[in-house]
């Protein structure tokens, strides 16, 4: 069985979706691995370091995919340049981050074809698939990364420091949404010697956040915040005042602010108003993490740095991939950790149809492979 690799094509993307640490696994699953040349140069994995571990390297794309059964991948595929992903899809199987909402064109030319594909994003959020979700991977490094980015833009320093020539206040930040990438957010600030806040609409996640040192800031009220499956749900008109009041409060005393705050299938919700921007401190920074789906500020522009009155707020595109060399190496766990779910014995023989984490994210069935 071939397992292919292909160098990602979006510019900006320097992950890469099997590293050469998994090598071995796949070969013991059965598989023989094929990686495009390069492929893994921009998250620091060598052609020689995949050779190491058993892959082979193909130069010609045509070569690459010849007769593939699974193709892996971290962004959809697509037509860039001179590069049509689509014409080496033949008879295959593809796992990779898909979104088929927001890229419906790409989607809608994917299901006229002969393969299958898998939605990597569609992995259902139960324990026993945490080891295969990427969304969850990939939002921890994204959480580390928008504190490091915010620091480095930061013109003071995070840590209470008591010279002999004074005393350096300690940065005070606020993360918005502690989900998987707040949790980190909260975490890694605290471990930079911020004072930390976090606000989030599910109460059961005031534990998590007190776990963490940080201090919880919470609309009093019955209201869990939470679907049944875990996920925020859209609060009522009188919550979203109380919130907006709260909020208005905190972020007037803060440095830098995190948001990450997203309702599964909804726009982001705007919880950043240019009026609370101004009543914010001179020199803070805002890294809105929800700027993809639309930000949690009024200002955020995704893929820009927007000045406001000696503020900045920096809507990040891809962070995961500026810290590829480990987000690719989860990435590739989580991959190996779902073909492990399909084997018997070891061995990788087709996928499980019957298990619910491949009905799930199984977007298109066109072929069969058994
Ligand atoms: P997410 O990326 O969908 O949202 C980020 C955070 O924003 C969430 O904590 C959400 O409650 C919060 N939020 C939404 N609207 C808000 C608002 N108006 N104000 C403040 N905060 C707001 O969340 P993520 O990180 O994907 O996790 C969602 C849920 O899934 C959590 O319950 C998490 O524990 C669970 N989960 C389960 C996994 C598994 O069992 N395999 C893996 C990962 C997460």
């Amino acid at each position: 069985m071939k397992l292919v690799v292909p160098t990602e094509v979006f510019s900006g993307e320097n992950r890469v979706s099997i590293t050469p640490d998994c090598v071995t696994s796949l070969i013991k699953m059965g598989f023989k691995v094929f990686i495009q040349e390069n492929a893994g140069l921009q998250a620091s994995y060598t052609n020689e370091d995949y050779q190491k571990h058993g892959a082979k390297i193909s130069s010609k794309l045509s070569d690459l995919y010849n007769k593939a059964d699974l193709v892996i991948k971290i962004q959809r595929p697509t037509k860039l340049k001179k590069i049509n992903e689509h014409n080496f899809l033949k008879n295959c199987n593809i796992l990779t981050l898909l979104y088929e909402q927001k890229f419906k064109k790409e989607f809608d030319l994917l299901k006229k074809l002969k393969i299958n594909v898998f939605a990597l994003e569609k992995m259902p959020r139960i324990s026993r698939a945490q080891s295969m979700d990427v969304l969850s991977s990939q939002s921890n490094l994204s959480g580390y990364k928008a504190v490091i980015d915010a620091a480095s833009q930061f013109n003071k320093a995070f840590p209470l420091m008591m010279t002999s020539a004074g005393t350096v206040a300690p940065a005070k930040v606020l993360v918005i949404g502690a989900g998987v990438a707040g949790l980190q957010a909260i975490a890694t600030a605290k471990r930079l010697g911020a004072v930390v806040s976090s606000f989030d609409v599910r109460t059961s996640t005031k534990e998590q956040v007190e776990s963490l040192g940080a201090k919880f800031i919470q609309v009093e009220g019955e209201d869990s915040g939470e679907t049944a499956a875990g996920y925020a749900k859209e609060m009522s008109k009188t919550y979203k005042k109380q919130q907006n009041q709260l909020l208005a409060e905190s972020i007037k005393k803060m440095d830098i602010v995190i948001t990450t705050a997203l309702i599964p299938g909804k726009p982001a919700p705007k919880l950043i108003s240019k009026k609370m921007l101004e009543s914010m401190k001179v020199g803070s920074i805002i890294v809105d993490l929800a700027s993809e789906f639309g930000g949690n500020c009024e200002l955020t522009k995704h893929g820009e740095i927007v000045n406001f009155k000696s503020k900045k707020i920096i809507g990040p595109q891809n962070l995961a991939s500026t810290v590829a060399q480990d987000s690719s190496r989860l990435f590739s766990k989580n991959v190996i950790n779902f073909l492990m779910n399909s084997c018997d014995s070891g061995k990788f023989k087709s996928f499980n149809w019957d298990d619910e984490l491949v009905k799930d994210t199984c977007v298109i069935k066109n072929y069969v492979f058994e």
